[in-house]
């Protein structure tokens, strides 16, 4: 309950020094209550017992005692346990909520405006799209969707991997099916098969390799017709992706995409900026960074590799020369990577070499938002039913499939067309929530039956609050709004308890933005649906008192309007009826 701090903290100021406590901010002690039965925040007094020689019950007793007529109003104020609790007053919550209903953004300050990038989804060309890119295309996208939110600049990027020596023998292999009179289109039908296919091909015949090796060299030349062949093998790649964020509802486009191959003309100059640093090292011909106190397995300073000896460049050089052009050309403030937890190294090396080359000064910042594996039931790797590794577009049809099966049973009457378009918003929500709320940092086990349930922590549980507002709303003829309130009656504690989740919405965002976590929007969006079902359970909406029917409607409508703001920004549908 941040904006009771304020107040609290000036009431706590007379407390130290009527007790003989200095040089002391209360901001730095006012917590929110463990024990949400006691209060809203809490204060300990168990510190300044040895300074005082007092216990802390009597310190705290006193405290409660000064601090009362300071609040009054805004909150009651209790002593237990050498803590002092502080309950917000029902007075108080009612014009909080009438500022909310009124905000156009419910509360949600457009605060900051920085130049932020988010690098998410970045899957590799001619490589089937995998549960990792799930996880950062899902937690990107609703990043970007806060951060936009909160009034910051927002310019996503897709760094696809559609450069390097990969490339020569899927060229080559495009070539040989293309003279058998293959379409390129279908050969790369599937992603994931054409590249086992190039794979074999690569360690088993000789020719091949030799083919795929030269391959390179004109590529790297830019030779027209390999180029033709090139980003032939990019558009369809990128045709199946889009495919997969058009199904997720993500915000990427093909103007987001900002591949390797784009960085690729910069990199030789990039080298020259950093030997005139002069932090490039030779190192069995390489050049080389050593950007700190990074070591191999032998215990000797591991190097990070900025040129090898062949003249190649690395996945680091590269995103070394991305890191500039998002300083400099794209004037960025923050740069946020949404990568898993397997490039932890990666990203600590280059941003440290970034930072000894200049390409990022003090006023940047360049974050990994790195997060787990996703397993299968079994703990182990998420595999498809013939034990496969799951193609992400058949776990998202997968999803949609099983929403529809649940929407058919609740609404066996519901058109094909509506069937189709809330199965999609279920399902996909059902995902994205799942995904979203685990804490991004650990692996999470990927459960069906679990995430596509009317009840618990999920999506289809949100969603349906929301649906069900809408319903109430429909079925009262002042849905369409009007009365201005002024203040609320909130008589019951169930109202009292909404009430308090509707106020903390603002909060709940700005610890997703401080903390890179979605989760924090679910876990809020989650408790605020619960105190909505216990308030419609509790306390009859369409009643024949209108003063209270007119109340409770309009707390009905704040808590839709927050959770239609809360799912948009995990990126989920908000379906007016489930
Ligand atoms: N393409 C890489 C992969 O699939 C991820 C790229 C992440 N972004 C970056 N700037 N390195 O692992």
């Amino acid at each position: 309950m941040r904006d009771l701090v304020e107040p609290v903290a000036t009431g706590m100021d007379h407390v130290l020094s009527s007790i003989g406590i200095d040089n002391l901010d209360p901001r730095s002690i006012i917590g929110d209550a463990t024990d949400k039965s006691h209060g809203d925040l809490a204060v300990p007094f168990h510190r300044f017992s040895g300074v005082l020689k007092r216990s802390p019950v009597d310190i705290a007793d006193e405290a409660a005692e000064i601090l009362a007529p300071h609040l009054v109003g805004i909150a009651n104020v209790s002593s237990k346990a050498g803590y002092v609790n502080f309950r917000a007053s029902s007075g108080w919550v009612s014009s909080r909520l009438v500022d909310i209903c009124r905000h156009p953004t419910l509360g949600v300050e457009k605060a900051s405006q920085r130049t932020v990038v988010v690098d998410y989804s970045s899957p590799n060309i001619a490589k089937e799209m995998h549960v990792g890119h799930l996880r950062s295309t899902v937690i990107g996208d609703s990043l970007a969707r806060i951060f936009e939110a909160k009034g910051n600049r927002v310019i996503r990027e897709n760094h696809v991997g559609d450069w390097g020596t990969p490339f020569g023998m899927l060229i080559e292999r495009l070539e040989d099916l293309d003279s058998d009179g293959i379409d390129p289109v279908e050969a790369l039908s599937d992603l994931g098969e054409f590249y086992r296919e190039c794979r074999i091909k690569f360690d088993e015949d000789e020719n091949f390799r030799q083919r795929a090796r030269e391959r390179v060299v004109s590529l790297q030349a830019g030779d027209g017709p390999t180029l033709q062949r090139w980003s032939q093998l990019v558009d369809i790649s990128m045709g199946h992706f889009q495919e997969v964020y058009e199904l997720l509802g993500v915000l990427l486009t093909r103007d987001d995409v900002m591949g390797e191959s784009k960085y690729d003309p910069l990199l030789p100059g990039l080298v020259e900026q950093l030997h005139e640093k002069g932090i490039l090292e030779t190192n069995n011909g390489a050049l080389v960074i050593y950007p700190g106190d990074w070591v191999n397995r032998d215990g000797d300073p591991l190097p990070l590799i900025i040129r090898k000896s062949d003249g190649g460049y690395n996945y680091a050089t590269t995103d070394l020369a991305c890191i500039s052009d998002r300083t400099q050309r794209l004037n960025a403030d923050d740069l946020i990577y949404v990568v898993g937890a397997e490039q932890k190294q990666h990203f600590e090396m280059v941003f440290a070499s970034a930072r000894k080359g200049g390409l990022m000064g003090d006023r940047h910042t360049a974050t990994h938002v790195s997060f787990g594996l996703v397993l299968g039931p079994d703990g182990g790797k998420l595999k498809s039913r013939s034990g496969e590794a799951i193609r992400l577009l058949d776990l998202l049809n997968e999803a949609i499939e099983r929403a529809s099966v649940a929407v058919l049973e609740r609404n066996p009457d519901i058109s094909k067309e509506d069937l189709r378009i809330l199965a999609r918003s279920i399902g996909i929500g059902a995902v994205k929530y799942s995904d979203l709320k685990s804490d991004r940092t650990k692996d999470y086990i990927f459960d069906w039956d679990k995430m596509l349930s009317f009840e618990g922590e999920t999506g289809p549980y949100i969603q349906y609050a929301h649906a069900r507002i809408n319903s109430i709303l429909n079925k009262e003829r002042h849905s369409q709004g009007g009365t201005e309130f002024t203040s609320f009656e909130l008589a019951s504690e169930h109202e009292m308890k909404l009430a308090r989740e509707v106020l903390k919405y603002p909060e709940a965002v700005d610890h997703a933005l401080a903390d890179l976590a979605p989760s924090r929007i679910c876990k809020h969006l989650h408790k605020m649906s619960q105190a909505f079902g216990s308030f419609y359970e509790n306390c009859p909406v369409l009643t024949e008192n209108k003063e209270i029917r007119d109340q409770r409607i309009e707390l009905c409508r704040i808590t839709g309007r927050i959770l239609e703001h809360g799912l948009n920004l995990l990126g989920m549908d908000a379906p007016s009826r489930m």
